[in-house]
């Protein structure tokens, strides 16, 4: 994408025109009352891959429970991804506790410099330029998916957006259109546009306060930019968890810090080989922390979805028999009763299955019938 010279009167134009919008439209959310900068990086650590209205509640508990860095920075990490649980992508709680001692160790102040923020873990650019601009006033762009989204419409720019050179040409423009008077007004102004009303599939024209700067507007496609890219089609998976019962206790695994649902707890989760029946897979999921176990009855079927894959996740009871437990892959092990594992951090679909096992075990054992019928539709459903 050539750089662009984009004419100063459009850009006074745009800036006046999407202020005055936001001053009017913006959402009230719990960080915009009292926008201090260590509220500023928590919201936008949360709102990096999760919707606003999904953010606030995790919000509010998360600054109710850590309303400092020095708050954050003394806390056990397990009590910190515990508040994050639900939100999923927990590299950023863990980024967001380690960040937090960084800050602490500096003197207890959250920087004020894109290049300062960005030393912290888990603050890219997009994270740096919003807490730069909104906390501190600073001229600094940010640019994710919708001001992406935005820029594409308004300057009509076609192609591949997501690529090195053409997001390196997003950034020029948005450090062009920056207001330097309100900077962090203008940033959130942009991606609330993107959130709210220049939707991707369905982008309200008629409600938005620059149409008349917009060339795909103009053009009469705004939904022919930004062009879609090619994603790999869904894989199916199924992946089974054993639920292994001992004396009353259930085997909890801890993932590896890093990666998907680092450092989350898990009933022993393996994924399932073409043909291979679901009693073997729990079996296999239980040897790989080292215990021998019967299947028993599948207990649940839960459906998530991981980046372009759907999974299907069936839940195992199974009987220990043998074997001490071992980490294996995992970190750690713990048995831990019904009631300890509401405490632990799990992923939602684990969490899934720990409320179908919190229920089962106040079942009738007559529903045993059921529980066959489901494990027979997640075959079916697997293949
Ligand atoms: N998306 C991410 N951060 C945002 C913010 N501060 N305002 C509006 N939308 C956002």
């Amino acid at each position: 994408m050539p750089s662009l010279a984009l004419d100063p009167d459009w850009v006074a134009e745009l800036r006046r025109a999407l202020l005055a919008w936001f001053e009017t439209h913006k959402r009230l959310t719990p960080w915009r009352d009292s926008p201090d900068p260590y509220r500023v990086w928590v919201s936008e650590v949360m709102l990096q891959q999760t919707q606003t209205a999904t953010v606030i509640p995790y919000f509010e508990r998360f600054i109710a429970r850590f309303p400092t860095v020095q708050a954050l920075a003394e806390a056990p990490l397990e009590e910190v991804l515990r508040y994050w649980e639900g939100l999923g992508y927990y590299a950023r709680a863990r980024n967001l506790h380690k960040a937090a001692q960084q800050i602490v160790r500096n003197g207890g102040q959250v920087p004020s410099t894109p290049d300062r923020l960005r030393e912290l873990p888990g603050v890219g650019a997009y994270t740096a330029g919003a807490i730069a601009s909104i906390a501190f006033g600073q001229p600094a762009p940010v640019v994710d998916g919708n001001v992406t989204r935005v820029l594409a419409r308004l300057l009509w720019l076609k192609g591949d957006l997501k690529t090195t050179a053409a997001q390196r040409s997003l950034w020029q423009i948005a450090e062009q259109l920056i207001d330097p008077v309100r900077p962090g007004d203008f940033n959130q102004a942009l991606m609330e546009l993107g959130s709210t009303v220049c939707t991707p599939t369905q982008p309200r024209c008629g409600a938005c306060p620059v149409s008349r700067l917009c060339e795909a507007y103009r053009r009469g496609q705004p939904t022919a930019v930004p062009e879609p890219r090619r994603c790999p089609p869904a894989r199916a998976v199924a992946d089974v968890s054993a639920i292994i019962e001992r004396e009353g206790r259930y085997l909890l695994a801890q993932r590896a810090p890093e990666g998907l649902w680092g450092g989350l707890w898990e009933f022993p989760r393996a994924t399932r080989i073409a043909h291979e029946s679901l009693e073997a897979v729990a079996e296999r999921a239980a040897r790989q922390v080292g215990v021998h176990a019967i299947p028993q009855r599948a207990l649940t079927l839960v459906r998530h979805t991981v980046t372009y894959s759907r999974v299907h996740l069936c839940g195992y009871l199974c009987a220990w028999q043998a074997g001490e437990a071992q980490a294996g892959t995992y970190q750690a092990t713990a048995w831990a009763t019904l009631d300890e594992i509401a405490q632990y951090p799990l992923s939602a679909p684990q969490r899934k299955l720990a409320v179908a096992l919190l229920n089962a075990s106040n079942a009738d054992r007559s529903r045993n019938g059921l529980w066959t019928q489901l494990s027979l539709s997640f075959r079916d459903e697997a293949e």
